[in-house]
């Protein structure tokens, strides 16, 4: 006999003989909000004042257990009961209290379960603290706890790393007491029973000493003060770890104060930003409609881009038919395929056993007409039109009907593309990052023609490949690429007029970049910004200062950056250092010039280069290229090294506010009329004081 007592909307108890099951049911991931909070609080304060209830067990409803603290709570007032003060009541409950975990129970949910007297983990189940990845440490005892049970190097690691941990890794480090299979409530009902039976012990973890670990204490924070100075988080995880040693009260107070430390800094609403807006970007209707299925696909160009896509999609389960022009060709993109697949198992991202089985879906081609029956066809060949126009033409005799003819070009016309086939509906652009099985992003670009469940196919694909899909409208360079040919000119004028490369370069790593711009660029190749200047030449405006002199000229000496051991820096085995050469040449393009070195601080540097940034996506946004701010934010965090912390373009520009960002370019123009202008969104956001952050809520 069972009956069931409704705590909250959120909470309930289930009486079963003596056991008493609390279920938490809080779709979609049973976040601790308010409500959780309060009814669990509730329920153990109510079972403790009932003499029947023996043991209680806690479970979750649906498919996961608790994933962590409510993230839409942060930075609001904050709503009691705090996260600790019931998992203290949990952990002080005079009946014990276990827990069952299923699916994955992350920060404030692996806290819970830390929180009772023993865990039961179900098959499959995945533990963490990713807070790290929010610009936060655990906030609900983690800290404390996790030393307590698995070591300081244990706790450090997952604190710092956020990764997941396997159910089998965490009972061998002592996280958790047993793995079972089951449904949570069976699993829970029969782990009671052997509590009740003494089969399985329960005990408080605080009651538990933490292992002594100095040494692992210093050496990571001394890393840490090496690497990664500019973050907050990392620094105090290292804090309220150290404070593990001390009795539960201290403890938690340090990591309480650590943690409303990190939750006042910009990198938190950085990362929060982030992680709203990696969802957000695929919550546009043109994702949500039917989709086709897509099954086999077609990959033409054996390339690294290319191969890249056919590793991507091989490694997400599709059959691919990989097709280039010569044999040669051919078995260099079957290499580069096989060796990232290597990679991939290397790196733990494919188990060892799938290696076969993955490279058995591939087959290479060297005949278009193998792609008669693929669902989709990715064209990844070079960057000219008229191959692209062939190609697809081609491809419109071959493909079935309903294949969808997908163009992963940089920057040229997919509209113009289509028009060299019978069905524009089937055509659009799939711009892939590379190396295209690492890089995150998927720009998603829309022709005048596309079809609604082409596109919604596109958002799929990008979901089955684990990537970041992100809508654009067709212009040059999409998003991505037409707000940094604007941002590099900056670069280069910066260095014409008196910055060294590597000067601009630490500037913009000291700000977050992973890579400066000139780095960047030799590490894709000088040839490919030099070709298209070639190819703009004829188009480009007179009136606009030439940016690429310095660029020109290092390539004409046959220097493409990293792959011929000379750019702007050179290659000679261990760190790049600046190619002497390359500032000779830097000089002389000065002196012809007639212009006058001056000296720029880090900090203008940095200003020049961001507003440049946000004034092009602040265009893209008004043009329509990009639907909302909050689009260009998550392709220059996944695609460009943008840094997470800082949450993308126009959420940093929100936090200089319109107004200084338009009296900069007002400044800057005094210089260069032509190439700073005030974007009319600019503009009238500093007049109406509207932010980004108020265009994404318009959607
Ligand atoms: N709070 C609020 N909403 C959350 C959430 C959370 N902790 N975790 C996920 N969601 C929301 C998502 O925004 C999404 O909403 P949407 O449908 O409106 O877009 C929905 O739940 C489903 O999430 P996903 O699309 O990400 O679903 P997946 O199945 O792909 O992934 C997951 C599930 C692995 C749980 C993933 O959502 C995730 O990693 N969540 C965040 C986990 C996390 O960071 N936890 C720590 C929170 S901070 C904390 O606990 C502090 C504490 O120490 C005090």
């Amino acid at each position: 006999m069972s009956d069931i007592l409704k705590i909250n909307e959120r909470i309930s108890i289930e009486r079963v003989g003596d056991v008493a099951l609390i279920c938490i049911d809080n779709p979609p991931v049973n976040a601790t909000g308010q409500a959780v909070r309060q009814g669990l609080q509730e329920a153990i304060e109510v079972l403790n004042a009932d003499a029947q209830a023996q043991v209680i067990a806690i479970y979750a409803a649906g498919r996961t257990f608790v994933a962590g603290a409510d993230i839409r709570e942060f930075g609001k007032p904050p709503m009691p009961p705090a996260l600790p003060d019931v998992f203290n009541v949990i952990e002080d409950s005079q009946t014990p209290v276990i827990s069952v975990l299923h699916g994955t129970a992350l920060g404030g949910g692996f806290e819970l379960g830390l929180a009772t007297h023993a865990r039961i983990g179900i098959e499959g189940l995945r533990v963490g603290l990713p807070e790290i990845n929010l610009g936060l440490l655990p906030g609900a005892g983690g800290t404390q706890r996790v030393p307590r049970l698995a070591g300081i190097p244990m706790a450090l690691d997952m604190a710092l790393s956020g990764r997941m941990v396997s159910a089998r890794e965490a009972l061998e480090k002592g996280l958790l007491d047993r793995v079972e299979t089951g449904a949570p409530r069976d699993v829970a009902l029969a782990a009671a029973a052997q509590v009740l039976a003494g089969t399985l012990p329960t005990r408080r973890t605080c009651d538990l000493a933490t292992p002594k670990d100095d040494k692992a204490l210093e050496d990571t924070a001394a890393m840490l003060r090496a690497k990664q100075a500019h973050l907050v988080a990392p620094h105090k995880i290292v804090e309220a770890v150290r404070a593990a040693y001390l009795p539960r009260t201290e403890g938690l107070a340090v990591e309480r104060q650590a943690f409303i430390d990190c939750m006042q800094t910009p990198q938190r609403a950085g990362m929060i930003h982030a992680f709203f807006g990696e969802r957000a970007v695929s919550n546009v209707a043109e994702a949500k409609g039917p989709a086709r299925d897509i099954g086999k696909v077609g990959v033409i160009g054996g390339g690294t881009m290319g191969s890249g896509i056919a590793t991507s999609c091989l490694l997400a389960g599709l059959d691919v038919v990989l097709v280039e022009v010569a044999p040669e060709g051919l078995q260099r993109g079957v290499d580069t395929i096989t060796k990232n697949i290597d990679g991939a198992v290397s790196r733990g991202k494919l188990p060892a056993d799938k290696r076969d089985g993955v490279l058995a879906a591939l087959t290479p081609s060297l005949k278009m007409e193998d792609l008669g029956d693929v669902d989709l066809v990715i064209e990844a060949v070079f960057e000219q039109m008229d191959v692209k126009k062939d190609i697809f033409g081609r491809l419109d005799r071959i493909c079935k009907p309903g294949a969808i003819l997908a163009s992963n070009t940089s920057y040229l016309d997919i509209n113009e593309i289509a028009t060299c086939t019978q069905r524009p509906q089937d055509v659009l652009g799939l711009h892939f990052f590379s190396p295209a099985h690492v890089m995150r992003l998927l720009e998603i670009v829309q022709g005048a023609g596309t079809a609604p469940d082409v596109l919604a196919s596109g958002f799929a694909l990008a979901k089955r490949l684990k990537k970041v899909g992100v809508l654009a409208q067709v212009c040059d360079g999409f998003i991505g690429n037409r707000i940094l040919a604007h941002y590099s000119q900056t670069a280069s004028y910066l260095v014409l007029d008196g910055a060294a490369p590597a000067q601009v370069d630490a500037a913009l790593e000291a700000f977050g970049f992973a890579m400066g711009p000139h780095k960047v660029g030799d590490l894709a190749g000088l040839d490919i910004g030099w070709m298209t200047r070639k190819r703009k030449a004829a188009t480009r405006n007179p009136a606009e200062r030439y940016a690429g002199d310095v660029a020109d000229r290092i390539c004409e000496n046959g220097w493409f950056g990293r792959k011929t051991g000379r750019g702007y820096y050179n290659y000679d085995g261990g760190a790049p250092v600046p190619n002497p050469q390359a500032l000779e040449i830097i000089d002389a393009v000065r002196s012809e010039k007639g212009i006058t070195p001056r000296a720029f601080s880090d900090e203008e540097i940095v200003d020049r280069y961001m507003t440049a940034m946000i004034a092009e996506a602040a265009r893209v946004v008004e043009d329509g290229t990009a639907k909302r701010p909050v689009d260009v934010d998550m392709v220059f965090v996944f695609g460009y090294g943008f840094p997470r912390y800082r949450g993308g373009p126009l959420h940093y520009a929100d936090t200089l506010g319109a107004r200084e960002l338009v009296a900069r370019i007002q400044r800057y123009a005094q210089e260069d009329a032509q190439y700073w202008q005030v974007p009319a969104l600019l503009q009238q956001m500093a007049e109406t004081g509207k932010t980004f952050a108020d265009l994404n809520k318009e959607g």
